[in-house]
C-alpha cells in the first residue's frame, strides 16, 4: 500500500467532508474547511492511498502556536500508521514555517488518540470541563513543543 501525504486543495474537500461526516457528531461543514484552507496562517495535509482521500489533518497558526484543529483517518484505514505519519508531517511543515509548539484538545475518552499524540511527543497539560458535546465530555489538552 503506498500513501502519499501531501497538502490539501479544494478538489479535496468533497472527500474530506465525507470522513468527517462519518468521523465526527459535531463535524466542520465544507465551507469551514474552505475558508481555512484559503487563510495563509492555516497548514491543511491529505493522505491519499490509489487517489482516494483516506485522511487529512491541519493546524491554524496563531503567534507560532500551531493549533491543531482536524485530526481523522478513514476508519478502513485506521492502525496502518497513516495517522501518525500524517502528523509527523504537518509538524515538520510547521517546524519549516518557525511554528515552535503544537496543540489541541481530545475526548478523554479518546484513547486511540491520545495514544498516538504521546507517541509523537505530545504532554497533557490541563482540562477543559464540558468542553464537547453530544456527548458532553470533557478534553484533555495537550502540547508539544
Ligand atoms: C486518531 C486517528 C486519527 C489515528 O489514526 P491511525 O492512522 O489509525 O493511527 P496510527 O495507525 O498512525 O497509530 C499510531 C499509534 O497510535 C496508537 N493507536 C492508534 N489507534 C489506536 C487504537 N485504536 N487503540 C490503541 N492505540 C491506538 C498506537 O500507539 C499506534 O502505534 P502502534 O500501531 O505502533 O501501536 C484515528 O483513530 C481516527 O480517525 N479516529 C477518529 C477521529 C479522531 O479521534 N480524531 C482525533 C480527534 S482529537
Amino acid at each position: 500500500m503506498m500513501t502519499i501525504i501531501r497538502l490539501m486543495t479544494d478538489r479535496d474537500i468533497e472527500q474530506v467532508s465525507k470522513i468527517e461526516n462519518e468521523t465526527f457528531s459535531m463535524p466542520w461543514s465544507k465551507d469551514a474547511f474552505r475558508e481555512f484552507l484559503k487563510r495563509k496562517d492555516t497548514i491543511y495535509i491529505v493522505a491519499e492511498v490509489n487517489n482516494e482521500i483516506v485522511g487529512y489533518c491541519g493546524l491554524w497558526n496563531i503567534v507560532q502556536e500551531g493549533n491543531i484543529n482536524n485530526f481523522a483517518v478513514n476508519k478502513q484505514y485506521r492502525k496502518k500508521h497513516i495517522g501518525f505519519e500524517m502528523l509527523t508531517k504537518l509538524i515538520e511543515i510547521g517546524n519549516e514555517q518557525r511554528i515552535n509548539a503544537y496543540t489541541l484538545e481530545v475526548r478523554q475518552s479518546n484513547v486511540a488518540a491520545i495514544r498516538l499524540y504521546h507517541k509523537i511527543g505530545f504532554r497533557e497539560d490541563g482540562i477543559r470541563k464540558n468542553f464537547y458535546e453530544s456527548p458532553r465530555e470533557d478534553a484533555i489538552i495537550m502540547w508539544y513543543r
